[in-house]
């Protein structure tokens, strides 16, 4: 019916992530996919607990997750992953490890998100309150060929929806039916 793999979304905080994988995700269970969605701030919560955001911390948490990937990607499940994720040499090598890896990168103006600020998070972070938020005050190294690139200021989610389903179908990872 579809074959395993990663759909994994990397991007700034509040750039959309969660959002847009979270659509993908239903729309593929509703497809009748197996399908299973790690979001950052869940898997946080659980796998990760503890970590923070040094680079190490940040390399093991998406180490992990890329682990987990992983395991449910060669049993044929589609994982997909929402976490900043921003080092280029941990998600490549994440990437080589899985192989069969689709990387939707979320491009969002650090003024607009500033803008946005749905956490509240900006704020303090320009502020000084936060040391070491992506995008502000720590790296946050953009892909350099993603397999998609989504600007979420200036396109509508649902258009962007369509985009990662039509990636996921020219690849021949879900049936052209769906
Ligand atoms: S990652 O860098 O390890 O991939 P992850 O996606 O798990 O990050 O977590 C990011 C979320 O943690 C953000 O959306 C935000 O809510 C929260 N957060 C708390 N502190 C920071 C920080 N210093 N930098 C970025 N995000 C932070």
């Amino acid at each position: 019916m579809h074959k395993g793999f990663t759909l994994w979304f990397t991007g700034l905080s509040g750039s959309g992530k969660s959002t847009l994988s979270e659509r993908i995700h239903k729309r593929l269970q509703a497809a009748g996919a197996r399908v299973e969605l790690l979001d950052g701030d869940e898997v946080r919560t659980h796998l990760s607990k503890g970590l923070g955001f040094s680079k190490e911390d940040r390399d093991t948490n998406v180490r992990r997750i890329g682990f987990v990937a992983e395991l449910l990607s060669r049993n044929g499940v589609i994982a997909i992953t929402a976490a900043i994720s921003p080092y280029r040499d941990t998600r490549d090598a994440v990437r080589a490890r899985i192989g069969s890896f689709v990387e939707v990168f979320m491009d969002c103006p650090i003024e607009v998100l500033a803008e946005r600020d749905v956490k509240g998070l900006y704020r303090k972070a320009l502020a000084g309150e936060i040391p070491h938020f992506t995008g502000v005050s720590d790296p946050y190294e953009a892909p350099v060929a993603p397999e998609l690139r989504v600007d979420s200021s200036t396109e509508d989610i649902t258009e962007s929806e369509e985009r990662v389903w039509a990636v996921l179908k020219d690849q021949g990872l879900i049936p052209l039916s769906w």
